[in-house]
């Protein structure tokens, strides 16, 4: 059975959602995994396998097959280092297709639940950035970012726009991964110190999205917009890749490395587009609906225990 989770009201449309029926694109994913968890009722999962989104017509036909109440996207185009070279496959990733689906669900009164990132921002100063500050991304796959925002806010769907930075898991491929299998090797690790951020536990998004989705039940109208979710607090990687050997070590984990070197953005990728400052601030979702992540050391901590125990 793949529905009752939510009840949803929404005068706008005079519908009353008893039953929720949730699509996730994204089936292996760090933050569908945690959906997974977390979401009360079992959604449908449709991976790149059924619903590729480099053809948006078979992404669609799933949608029509299965009529979704919410569409939650947690597909990645996650080779981000290939993104000027694959500009197209990038662009149905995280542009034309999410778009698509969410003129779906405008057509289909469906809620819209999306993903995005602070590359739409230009990273200047060191200011945490709200919702409505203005973009100005710097890279392709930041401007990507951004017409896929536009295209949602566009299509008439209701939809929350997340945007969140760093993510992690228990499972899958991450930065706190790379340094955990690093680290097992004898020698010095390089990280950077120039570019600022939130690690963020996909556990506590998977959490605070299903405690949204419960809070809007009975509201007259669906608040729709973009909202920032991130990890408490703010570090450097090569903060965090201290403080990942350094918990690391206390739990147990077989490392060796001792000594990260602290290296500037330029020094290891001379022709990338640096993000300076990826700091978002979560006023706005602590105000609407009272939530506010675990401070990033602490999230990572509970993460790195889970992984410790699947070892
Ligand atoms: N990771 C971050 O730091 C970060 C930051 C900001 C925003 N986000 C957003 O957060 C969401 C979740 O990210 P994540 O880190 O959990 O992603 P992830 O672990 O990299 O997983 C991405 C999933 O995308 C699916 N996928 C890959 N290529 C695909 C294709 N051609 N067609 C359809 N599906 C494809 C794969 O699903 P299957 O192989 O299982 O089918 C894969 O498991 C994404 O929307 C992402 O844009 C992530």
């Amino acid at each position: 059975m793949k529905h009752l989770v939510i009840l949803m009201i929404d005068n706008r449309f005079s519908r009353t959602y008893t039953k929720a029926m949730i699509v996730i694109l994204g089936k292996k994913g760090k933050l569908a995994t945690s959906f997974c968890r977390h979401i009360k009722v079992k959604p449908t999962f449709l991976g790149k396998d059924i619903a590729p989104f480099e053809s948006p017509a078979k992404v669609i036909e799933q949608l029509n097959a299965l009529k979704p109440t919410v569409v939650i996207n947690c597909a990645q185009y996650s080779e981000v280092e290939k993104a000027d070279s694959e500009k197209e496959k990038c662009q149905y990733m995280i542009h034309t297709t999410p778009a698509q689906m969410a003129k779906w669900c405008a057509q289909n009164d469906s809620l819209f639940i999306h993903f995005s990132s602070p590359l739409v921002f230009d990273g200047s100063g060191s200011d945490f950035r709200s919702e409505n500050d203005k973009q100005n991304p710097l890279s392709f796959l930041g401007q990507t970012y951004q017409q896929a925002e536009q295209a949602i806010l566009k299509s008439g769907a209701k939809h929350f726009i997340f945007r969140t930075h760093w993510l992690y898991a228990s499972v899958g491929c991450h930065f706190i991964k790379k340094v955990l299998d690093q680290g097992k090797l004898e020698g010095q690790l390089k990280a950077i110190n120039d570019e600022i951020g939130s690690p963020t536990s996909c556990d506590d998004v998977a959490k605070s999205v299903v405690k949204i989705l419960e809070k809007i039940q009975g509201l007259p109208e669906i608040p729709s917009g973009v909202y920032h979710m991130t990890g408490f607090g703010e570090t450097n990687q090569h903060e965090w890749c201290e403080e990942i050997l350094s918990q690391g070590t206390s739990l147990g984990f077989p490392l060796q490395v001792r000594q990260v070197k602290a290296v500037k953005f330029k020094d290891l990728y001379p022709s990338g587009t640096q993000l300076s400052n990826g700091r978002l601030s979560n006023q706005k979702i602590l105000k609407a609906f009272g939530i506010q992540l675990p401070d990033w050391k602490s999230a990572m901590l509970k993460t790195l225990q889970e992984m410790k125990k699947n070892h």
